[in-house]
């Protein structure tokens, strides 16, 4: 039988290779193709264990992706949501994968619940929002086409906040140099987070799914979660593993996505990102927290049906990490 043949595109970045990774078991199956705008050097590990790779230019013309795309059964979406314009890049790929045929996409979600409701008014998940409704389209399109020769079906994962990136990036509240938290509603709010790996373990399994599927396309998104936290709990990991006690700064949710709003309306969009996200994910107001609420059985029931695991222990481990991270960093 021969081999499902997956192109993942941003191979190079922290969900790209968190998926080579969790494929690098599964050769057996997959034939994995990296593209990626980096220079086949800085993939000779990865190339060595089997991967091929393939240099692209993310704003190469439409007919060069449609001809690095032909044969692929099914496309990984691994963008930058920093660099470029993710959402017109996103376009880009998904209408090429199209036009060659490609009967497999996952696009680069990757955050919240992007189908929940009020998420149009926090502006800063409706790039993602056009890529999903973008998706449905090409799927409409296709379902109604009377002469239709193609298959299509999407997937996405919807996962939280990236647990370890969260930490490093200091967007769950805490400056791990300074021993410093800031603590949104007084740390109390709930959120969901996953590890990268639990990510991509997701994308694997998805990709076992179009591998061998039933006769039904997936069409929808995946939610997983591997815990579900508050800052508070946090900190408190954060002090017995210092074993020092934090200083921490009150912040209200409702002032600091205000004031993020008011950032990306006028075009500040990464300082604007950064509050907006982190007002709505670590905040407690119900209003907003439906972007990452924790829903717990649909959660179990969608990581039931990938066959992967919430990894236990995981969040005091991570914060470990990043205490030792910034200990190499002074
Ligand atoms: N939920 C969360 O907490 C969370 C956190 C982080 C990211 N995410 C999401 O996860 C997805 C992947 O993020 P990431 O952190 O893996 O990204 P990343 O590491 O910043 O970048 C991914 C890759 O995008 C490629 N890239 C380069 N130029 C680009 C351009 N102009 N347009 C688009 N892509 C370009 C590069 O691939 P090559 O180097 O291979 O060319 C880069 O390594 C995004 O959708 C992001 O929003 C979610």
């Amino acid at each position: 039988m021969s081999k499902f043949a997956v192109s993942i595109v941003g191979g190079g970045g922290t969900v790209g290779a968190a998926i080579l990774d969790q494929l690098q078991p599964h050769f057996g199956s997959f034939d994995v193709r990296i593209l990626s705008s980096r220079p086949s050097s800085d993939f000779a590990e990865a190339v060595r264990q089997g991967f091929t790779h393939c240099q692209i230019s993310y704003s190469a013309p439409a007919e060069e992706l449609i001809e690095v795309l032909q044969g692929t059964q099914a496309v990984v979406l691994a963008l930058s949501s920093q660099q470029g314009d993710i959402e017109a890049t996103s376009r880009r790929f998904l209408s090429a994968a199209v036009q060659a045929r490609v009967p497999n996409v996952i696009p680069s979600d990757f955050s919240g619940d992007l189908d929940a409701e009020h998420l149009e008014e926090l502006l800063v998940w409706n790039g993602k929002r056009a890529i999903r409704q973008y998706v449905r389209q090409l799927q409409s399109a296709i379902e109604q086409d009377a002469n239709r020769q193609q298959a299509f079906s999407w997937a996405s994962i919807s996962n939280g906040s990236f647990l370890e990136w969260a930490l490093a990036r200091g967007f769950s509240g805490f400056d791990v140099v300074d021993r410093r938290a800031r603590l949104v509603d007084d740390g109390v709010g709930t959120f969901a987070t996953t590890s990268v790996a639990t990510v991509a373990e997701a994308v694997v399994a998805v990709l076992e799914k179009f591998r061998k599927p039933d006769g039904q396309a997936l069409n929808r998104s995946f939610h997983v979660a591997d815990a579900v936290v508050t800052q508070r709990q946090l900190l408190a990991y954060f002090e017995k593993h210092t074993g020092a006690t934090w200083t921490t700064t009150a912040i209200d949710s409702d002032v600091q996505l205000a004031d993020g709003l008011a950032l990306y309306k006028s075009g500040q969009i990464g300082p604007g990102y950064g509050k907006v996200i982190t007002s709505v994910i670590l905040g407690r107001q119900v209003r907003y927290a439906d972007v990452a609420t924790f829903k717990r059985e649909r959660v179990r029931q969608n990581m039931k049906d990938l066959g992967i695991r919430a990894k236990e222990g995981i969040v005091e481990q991570a914060v470990a990490d990043a205490i030792a991270a910034g200990r190499e960093a002074k």
